[in-house]
């Protein structure tokens, strides 16, 4: 397993671009499930999540091939390391010309929830999806209630047997639903399946966050009907066929997130290209508020600290809130603050597994609950850590930058999940990083 190794203190300093954003890519690839003809995706991240959704998709009769001859492939050597030392990739997308299993296994669904994603395309399309069930995650139960009901209220019928759900539905009909809670993956998937429903179908409490307003415009370039994306009522008017298309994915506002807020804690001064100031609001708020200078333009922002890094609190919250997938990186920044910073986590339970291993590197962290009390500034020291999730990885990461000494954290598969050539993005901003592969 590979690891990192992390010499501090850094100052990063430079331009470094974000990819293609990969909570927007992953629900682009299943959409083509969908679809009758070849579909162009540009823009796809290099990252391990897009290798797992390739072969679910794969298994499912839709073949993809990358047209910039990218290293990253569905059975290339190498593992999760060449998936992130890959850069973006453009991608076409086959649809499936014979049968194919209408299904996403326990073996993939296991490695990556937004598996879960195939489950509306696959059943508005084919009549039929078995979908296994994702079980529990290092941060909270996470279940796809919503996904189902959204399903079962366009008329599809719902069982769950031996850990997978099955759906079927001759043809899905529009219909009005309300979400209890507005969810990210399941407005994508009832979205999706709404757009070959016969008739209408309203969606109410959605989620609004970007990655669900860029998918609905790939859906619209395939031939869908569409309105109200990236806000809280959506209205999708059923077609009989979607065809193809040629999308560029959004840019990765969490990933371009992650470095503005190395920035601010390296005390360094880093742009990060290819990405929106909008969709990162009330990051940059914070950051600014905190002592950072935040400028932006068309495109590129870029975020510099000089002074004295000051508490700012925090509550995580769906979009336009502060994204909880930015929680674990604002709290390695707010170490470094002189004083009390309150993060308040609302999204997930269990999100604070960050919290010892910042501890064991000299952080002064109380936590209750779903609330987090930083005191700082703490001069933070090298340690050997262990990333736990995705995000919390790259808490540790920023840890490291700031901490001085040497950092070693192990299971860096959960990063090259979501964050491409970290590494070398990194190093290109000066930072002492580098990958040390494991067996
Ligand atoms: C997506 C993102 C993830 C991000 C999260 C919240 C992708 C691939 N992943 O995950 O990076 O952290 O949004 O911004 O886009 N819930 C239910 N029932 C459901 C569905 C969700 O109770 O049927 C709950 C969840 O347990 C959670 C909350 O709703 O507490 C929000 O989860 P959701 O928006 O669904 O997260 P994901 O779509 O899985």
């Amino acid at each position: 397993m590979d690891r990192f190794r992390v010499v501090g203190p850094n100052r990063l300093e430079g331009r470094v671009r974000a990819a293609g954003a990969k909570n927007a890519a992953l629900p682009a690839l299943a959409a083509t499930l969908l679809a009758d003809a070849p579909v162009v995706l540009r823009g796809v991240p290099g990252v391990a999540d897009m290798r797992t959704m390739r072969r679910l998709l794969a298994h499912d009769g839709v073949r993809s091939a990358e047209l910039n001859g990218s290293p990253l492939g569905v059975s290339g050597a190498g593992g999760a390391a060449a998936a992130a030392v890959a850069g973006e990739s453009v991608l076409e997308l086959q649809p499936s010309t014979g049968p194919a299993p209408d299904e996403a296994p326990y073996e993939l669904v296991k490695t990556m929830r937004a598996s879960v994603l195939v489950l509306g395309p696959l059943l508005a399309r084919r009549g039929h999806a078995r979908v296994s069930l994702p079980g529990g995650c290092a941060i909270g139960v996470r279940p796809i209630d919503q996904h189902l009901a959204g399903l079962e209220a366009l008329g599809a019928t719902v069982e769950l047997t031996a850990g997978y759900v099955e759906a079927r539905a001759q043809r899905l009909t529009g219909a009005h639903f309300r979400f209890a809670l507005p969810t990210v993956t399941g407005t994508e998937n009832v979205m999706m399946a709404a757009t070959l429903a016969r008739g209408t179908t309203v969606l109410e409490n959605c989620a609004r966050e970007p990655e669900v307003e860029d998918l609905a415009r790939l859906l619209v370039a395939m031939g869908a009907s569409i309105e109200g994306a990236g806000e809280d009522r959506i209205t999708i008017e059923g077609v009989e066929r979607l065809g193809g298309a040629d999308h560029t994915i959004l840019p990765d506002r969490i990933e371009g997130g992650t470095y503005l807020i190395a920035a601010a804690a390296t005390g360094g001064d880093v742009t990060v290209d290819n990405l929106d100031a909008e969709h990162l609001a009330p990051l940059l708020e914070k950051l600014a508020g905190a002592g950072a200078v935040v400028e932006s333009g068309p495109g590129w922002v870029r975020v510099r600290r000089d002074g004295e890094l000051l508490p700012r609190d925090i509550v995580t919250a769906p979009h336009p809130g502060f994204p909880t997938d930015l929680q674990a990186q604002y709290m390695a920044l707010m170490t470094q603050a002189r004083g009390h910073a309150a993060i308040c986590e609302t999204v997930f339970e269990n999100r604070f597994q960050h919290v010892p291993e910042l501890a064991r590197m000299g952080a002064s962290i109380s936590v209750e609950g779903n609330l987090a009390k930083v005191t700082g500034p703490t001069r933070l020291s090298g340690a050997k850590v262990m990333a736990t999730d995705l995000r919390a990885s790259a808490c540790l990461v920023l840890a490291g930058l700031v901490a001085g000494g040497e950092t070693m954290i192990d299971r860096i598969y959960h990063l090259d999940r979501g964050y491409e050539a970290m590494e070398r993005k990194l190093q290109s901003l000066g930072g002492r990083v580098e990958r040390i592969a494991g067996p």
